[in-house]
């Protein structure tokens, strides 16, 4: 197996234990000098939360906090459209972009972790959201028709891709002509060591696998996408080894 796949292996693993509530994600830094904990047992917690208006629509069980922003409230959605989702975990952008297109539109969640399509389609059923559906795939390769969706969302799943620049080809074709995506996400303004790199725990927590924000905004560029913006960034107390911060961001983009 060669090394991007074992790092998918892995984050399928690990989400999968999530999904049946075995794992809780626990992001440790592995430089701890600047935590406030005695043991460096430090966790930490990147989740974001939409508002109460958007919050009414998800269901018990789909919010595992695992985003990294709220990309849903940034994608300018309208009754009617279709919304794609990757890796959609437990649901939870899902279900938001559902109250706003409507039963007019549609939305699909694609996730390569079959304990969380199970979980997914669990909480669909607590609110009958018959204009959702889940899909088995991944994002490197989607399972969705070229020039077919209004939107693209994500959230807090590119930095576990290995080929982030294949993500983003899969997102340019399967957008319609003036479609737009939003992608909340992890970036680093340091470098990520050999060490942290090599840390199947922080791959699957969402740091190791993290580009700088120049390189991200630089493959969606070479994508070929327009009106690149990032429409909101948090910083975390977090520093890596190299004494590197940790950021989210949601940046959007339109083809
Ligand atoms: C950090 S969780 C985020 C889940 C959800 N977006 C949320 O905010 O709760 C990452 C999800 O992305 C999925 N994932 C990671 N890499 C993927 C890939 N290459 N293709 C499809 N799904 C992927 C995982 O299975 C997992 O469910």
């Amino acid at each position: 197996m060669d090394t991007n796949n074992k790092i998918k292996e892995n984050v399928k693993q690990k989400y999968g234990q999530i999904a049946k509530g075995e794992l809780k994600l626990e992001v440790t830094p592995s430089s701890c000098c600047s935590c406030g904990s005695n043991d460096g047992k430090v966790v930490f917690d990147m989740s974001a939360q939409y508002k109460d208006s958007d919050r009414a629509a998800i269901p018990d069980g789909a919010d595992l906090g695992l985003g990294c922003g709220t990309p849903a409230a940034y994608a300018d959605l309208v009754e009617g459209m279709t919304v794609l989702d990757l890796g959609s975990g437990a649901g939870i952008d899902c279900f938001v972009a559902s109250k706003h297109v409507g039963s007019t539109g549609k939305v699909i969640g694609v996730d390569m972790t079959e304990e969380m399509l199970s979980k997914a389609n669990e909480n669909k059923k607590k609110i009958n959201a018959a204009n959702v559906e889940f899909r088995f795939g991944e994002i490197e390769t989607l399972p969705v028709d070229t020039n077919s969706v209004d939107r693209v969302i994500s959230n807090c799943v590119i930095n576990l891709v290995p080929d982030k620049q294949k993500a983003f080809s899969e997102i340019y074709r399967v957008l319609k002509l003036n479609g737009k995506f939003t992608v909340s996400d992890i970036v680093v303004d340091g470098v990520i060591s050999e060490k942290e790199r090599q840390d199947a725990a922080l791959w699957a927590g969402c740091v190791s696998g993290a580009l700088s924000r120049n390189e991200y905004i630089g493959i969606i560029d070479k994508v070929g996408f327009n009106n690149i913006n990032i429409v909101s960034e948090k910083k975390y107390d977090y520093k890596l080894e190299s004494g590197g911060g940790l950021y989210s961001f949601t940046v959007t983009g339109t083809k």
